[in-house]
């Protein structure tokens, strides 16, 4: 045991006495058509342990949810169980994709209050749900499109360190039991760790309404990094700012789409999405980037394809801006990070490696991206104009230019 210091007490203290500051992201609610199935699929591909379950078995008589974790990331995949439930009708308008991305506080009533106090609009009101072990309260404040914030926190056996070491997320869920695919997960890891950002796909002119309503509402701040030179908006065809928690526990870049060399992707996810903002992606933080890389590619993750081209001018790049801020050069076997199709991006700070997967149902809205970072703190936004060179590339080499 280690005694804390007299500025972690203050530190703690002061970060008690902030209604809004964040411990944790308790977890990521997706609504889905199908719970079980879906529940399968991000098992088998991304290697989510299937831990808990709330449904008919349970007492669970309107909805089914499904906890899933990986390192400290909790996903909970919830479908209805009737036509009227809420879950029903987002899934009918969006498909599957992200409803909450919520997150811990030290006392949700609090939280809520302030966040509303800010100018935040009521998703639901705070609400305590208990049993003899402890209790979870949460409340939920309204974001963009129709996704929510909820502000969670726990007491109890239900408090967050002890559902980390396995304990149960909350009354109403149990233990999922024995299954075949969890042996293997654990047997052969992803190396998933925690959710780095999400991403935020907002309609044209509201990047910054958004950006301000993080501000006032959450109390977060513009988040100052490399890709603020936005060098490449005219090949990303996107405008976005990142915003981060007081205590940079998540970031939060807000997308808009923006006139460019081809058509938004922005504006392709709002398409499909029924014309509403929402999640675009979740980037899922490892530090092996090339271990996670290949355990999911053999798995049967479909991951974006990057030609051939990007390899031949990335490390010219790349080098050029780590050797301009005095940053050694990339580490990882350059050979198998291009067998891999991974993507690399510098900064002043380090490098970046990335990779996104195609979506992950059949609307092109939600996608994963696995970062690994290595000093950089940015998003790899010199990759768009990258990709788009590299593509230029192979139309020369086919005489189309
Ligand atoms: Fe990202």
């Amino acid at each position: 045991m280690t005694t804390a210091s007299t500025t972690d007490q203050l530190t703690d203290a002061q970060a008690k006495s902030d209604p809004l500051h964040l411990i944790d992201v308790d977890h990521v609610r997706f609504y889905v058509g199908n719970a079980k199935q879906a529940a399968y699929f991000y098992a088998s591909t991304f290697g989510f342990q299937v831990e808990e379950i709330s449904d008919l078995t349970t007492g669970s008589r309107e909805e089914a949810s499904y906890l899933l974790t990986q390192g400290n990331i909790r996903l909970v995949l919830t479908t209805g169980l009737h036509k009227d439930h809420p879950a029903q009708r987002h899934v009918n308008l969006y498909g599957d994709g992200v409803k909450d991305v919520a997150l811990t506080v030290f006392d949700a009533e609090k939280a809520y209050e302030r966040a509303i106090a800010n100018g935040g609009e009521s998703a639901y009101e705070p609400r305590t749900i208990k049993d003899d072990k402890g209790t979870v309260t949460m409340a939920g404040v309204k974001t963009y499109g129709e996704t929510v914030h909820s502000l969670i926190s726990r007491t109890g056996d239900y408090a967050l360190p002890n559902v980390k070491k396995g304990g149960l997320f909350m009354p109403g869920f149990r233990k999922f039991g024995t299954f075949a695919l969890n042996e293997l997960n654990k047997k052969n890891p992803c190396g998933l760790k925690f959710v780095d950002h999400c991403v935020g796909n907002v309609e044209l002119g509201k990047m910054n309404y958004w950006v301000e309503w993080y501000e006032n509402v959450l109390e977060f701040k513009l988040f100052k990094h490399f890709d603020d030179k936005d060098i490449s908006t005219d090949y990303s065809a996107l405008m976005s700012k990142v915003m981060a928690s007081g205590n940079h526990l998540i970031k939060m870049p807000i997308n808009e789409p923006a006139p460019g060399k081809k058509k938004s992707q922005i504006q392709e996810y709002l398409d499909w999405h029924h014309d509403t903002p929402g999640v675009q992606h979740l980037a899922l933080r490892t530090d092996d980037e090339l271990h996670s890389v290949n355990e999911l590619r053999n798995r049967g993750v479909d991951f974006l394809e990057i030609p051939q081209s990007y390899y031949e001018i990335v490390w010219d790049r790349v080098n050029k801006t780590l050797q301009q801020h005095g940053h050694d050069s990339v580490k990882e076997d350059h050979e198998k990070i291009r067998d891999l199709g991974i993507l690399v991006d510098a900064d002043d700070e380090g490098y970046l490696l990335q990779l996104f997967t195609k979506p992950l149902q059949d609307r092109p809205t939600l996608f994963f991206e696995i970062i690994s970072r290595r000093g950089s703190q940015s998003f790899g936004k010199g990759n768009f104009k990258a990709l788009f060179q590299a593509l230029e590339l192979e139309q020369e080499k086919r005489g189309n230019l």
